[in-house]
Parts: C-alpha cells; sequence; structure tokens
C-alpha cells in the first residue's frame, strides 16, 4: 500500500498486465496505420508514457503532437473542461489518433474531438490505455482500449492523483478507508459529550475521552498511568509521546472497531502528526474533524445556569469560564489549520437543542 498526499492506494494492475495492453492496442495500431502516415495526437500528461511506448513500437512514418486539456480536480472529474495547450501545428487533412491514459466520463475525449472537427482534420481514432464504462456518458467509440476498469480511482503509468503517482510503474486504486475515525471538538458547554454518546451507539464506534483515558491508566497504575502521573506530581505537563502511547493503547484493545471518536485529541500539531501517522501504519486515517461550533456568549450563560446547581467552582465564575474559552479558541484554532489544509475540517452549527445538533452532525458523518 502507498500514500499519495492523504489517501491511500493499493496495487491492482501489475506492470507486466500494463505492458500486456500497452503492445495489444500497438499491435493494432500498427497493423491500421502503418501507411497512413499518421499525427499521434498525446493528451498531457497523463498520456505520456503510453504514446512513447505506443508510438515506439509503430513502424511507418508518424508525426506526434500535444494538447493539453483540464479536467480532474482530485479524485472527481469536474465535467469542465479547459484547454491549457492547444494543437500545434494545424491538424487540416490529417488522420489524427487521440493517445488518452483513461477515458471516464468522456467529457474531455468529447472536448478534443471538438477541436479536431475545427482543425478539420481527415480522420481521428481514440486509443486509451485505460476504459471506464460504466463511468462513459456518451455515444462516441473508443476504438483502441488497453483495459476496461470499473469505477476506481487510479494511479501509476502516468496517472496522478493531484500530480502524483505518474512514476509508478503498476497502477494502483484507491483504497476506501474502513474505519470512521472521527477527531470531535468543541467548546466546554457545547454538548459534545452527550453528543458523542449519541454518535457512537448509532455508527457503533468506539468513544475515546482522553480525560478517561488518563483517569482509568492513573487510578488503575497501568505503566504509563504511573508514568503520567510522575509527570502531574512535578506538575509537569505529560509529554505528548505518553498521551499518544495511552491512545495507541485503546486503539489496539479495541481491534475490529468501526471506527473511532477522539474527544480531547489531539491538541497540538505534534499530536495530530502523530495520531495520522500511526493510524496510516494501519492503513487507515482521520476522516475529518468535527467541531461544534457555538457563540461565546451563549455558552457562559449555559455554564453559569448550569453551575447554579452543579456546584462545579468553575462553573460559576464568569472570568474563569472565559478563560477555558480562550484556551480552547487557541487550541482549535491551531488543529483546524491542520486538518484544513488535509481539507478535513467540518464547523457544525451547535446551537439548537440535542436532536437537531445531532442531526446536524450525522449529515457530516454520512460523508464519511
Ligand atoms: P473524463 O473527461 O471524465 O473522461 O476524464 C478523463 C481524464 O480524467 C483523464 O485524461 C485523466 O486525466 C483523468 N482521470 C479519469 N479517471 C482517472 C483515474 O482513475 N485516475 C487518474 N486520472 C483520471
Ligand atoms: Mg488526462
Amino acid at each position: 500500500m502507498i500514500q499519495l498526499h492523504d489517501l491511500f492506494f493499493k496495487k491492482f494492475i501489475s506492470e507486466t498486465e500494463i505492458n500486456l495492453a500497452v503492445n495489444g492496442v500497438a499491435v493494432q495500431i500498427n497493423d491500421d496505420y502503418k501507411k497512413k502516415s499518421p499525427v499521434f495526437l498525446i493528451v498531457l500528461n497523463g498520456a505520456f508514457f503510453f504514446a512513447s511506448d505506443i508510438i515506439k513500437k509503430f513502424d511507418g512514418n508518424c508525426e506526434m503532437c500535444f494538447i493539453k486539456v483540464a479536467s480532474y480536480e482530485g479524485t472527481q472529474s469536474s465535467g469542465e473542461i479547459s484547454t491549457v495547450m492547444g494543437v500545434e501545428p494545424s491538424l487540416k487533412g490529417r488522420d489524427v489518433i487521440i493517445v488518452e491514459d483513461i477515458v471516464d466520463t468522456g467529457n474531455t475525449i468529447e472536448a478534443i474531438i471538438e477541436i479536431l472537427r475545427q482543425e478539420e482534420v481527415k480522420s481521428y481514432r481514440i486509443a486509451s490505455l485505460f476504459y471506464k464504462p460504466k463511468a462513459y456518458t456518451k455515444d462516441q467509440k473508443i476504438d483502441y482500449v488497453g483495459l476496461e476498469i470499473e469505477n476506481d480511482f487510479i494511479v501509476g503509468y502516468g496517472l496522478d492523483y493531484n500530480g502524483l503517482g505518474r512514476n509508478l510503474n503498476d497502477i494502483y486504486k484507491l483504497k476506501q478507508l474502513k474505519m470512521k475515525n472521527i477527531v470531535l471538538f468543541g467548546p466546554p458547554g457545547a454538548g459534545k459529550g452527550t453528543q458523542a454518546e449519541v454518535l457512537k451507539e448509532k455508527y457503533q464506534l468506539v468513544h475515546i475521552s482522553t480525560g478517561d483515558v488518563f483517569r482509568y491508566n492513573i487510578k488503575n497504575e497501568t505503566e504509563l498511568g504511573i508514568l503520567a502521573k510522575s509527570f502531574m506530581d512535578n506538575g509537569d505537563l505529560v509529554p505528548d509521546e505518553v498521551t499518544i502511547d495511552m491512545l495507541k493503547a485503546e486503539v489496539v484493545k479495541n481491534k475490529g472497531a468501526k471506527g473511532f471518536i477522539f474527544d480531547g485529541f489531539p491538541r497540538t500539531n505534534s499530536q495530530a502528526k502523530a495520531l495520522d501517522m500511526f493510524l496510516s501504519d494501519m492503513g487507515e486515517g482521520i476522516n475529518g474533524m468535527v467541531a461544534l461550533e457555538v457563540p461565546e456568549d451563549l455558552l457562559v450563560a449555559r455554564l453559569l445556569k448550569r453551575g447554579e446547581t452543579s456546584g462545579r467552582p468553575d462553573d460559576q465564575d464568569e472570568s474563569k469560564i472565559r478563560n477555558r474559552f480562550n484556551e480552547y479558541e487557541t487550541k482549535t484554532a491551531i488543529l483546524k489549520d491542520y486538518y484544513e489544509a488535509q481539507e478535513k475540517y467540518y464547523g457544525v452549527d451547535g446551537v439548537g437543542s440535542i436532536e437537531e445538533i445531532t442531526e446536524r452532525l450525522c449529515v457530516v458523518f454520512d460523508t464519511f
């Protein structure tokens, strides 16, 4: 398994199979065109390995030219095609073979054919190494196909995911994460605990509350608990590694879980990185950081109200409450940036009834 940016890919088609498919196409094109002096129109960037391999096997005279269009964003076709680099010199009256790496919806091919019509070519055919018949929405026949594949997103042999993966000699396909792993955030009083209880039932996830994990380890005098306590007794912060090791132990303890709700963790950039690394070793990752967003004044009022009955001293003093918020804001800001950079930050409106908020959270959880 390999990782490109935030996604994991597993081996799908071997170099040997690709070579066979490439050869198959090369032989057919050679037979059909060796007396015609065709122009290979190579669609950049993805098709350049494929083009290179079939053109090297072409026996007659031929020319090459390039076109560059863009349609894909991440792992989805955007539907809008823009020409980044047009054909040059003119293809008027020529027999053109369009060389594509992969035909998916067919939007790209359609746009290129339109360009060829305007160029008044004599004839055109399409050669594509890969073809996704179930995604294809056009009538245009794909004349030469190396391999048909399902609607998977693939990389390798020229194909990329946001720029990476082109240099792989085998083809890899996107691995869907099996787990739902969520970092749940919410300011004090936002009802995070209540929501976590509901969500863990609904999605059958394990709720890892860092506070509980600490208390459990200390109370049961586990090795990590004793270690953590030694720092706390000295008035020092527990080092990240100790906290991370405790959480790893929780994850390992729950082998076979459908996923985890991390609550109260990570709190720092380095913790977030450590969590990513730990999960990626298992072939998993964080699906998203979900943060309940509630205006501060509303929460202060809620907490003061709770303080009247709970007797918790930290809920009775407004300046102490505001302090907790400042701390929360500072910490989330760092993590928000961290997960936003991976496009994994989800802010959820935390004002409303418990049920209303659960519903909004579920909309986000369902996308994972
Ligand atoms: P279409 O316009 O939807 O047919 O998409 C064609 C273009 O999208 C190809 O030339 C590729 O650049 C890109 N593409 C489609 N599917 C994949 C894939 O599975 N991996 C990488 N790129 C892809
Ligand atoms: Mg392409």
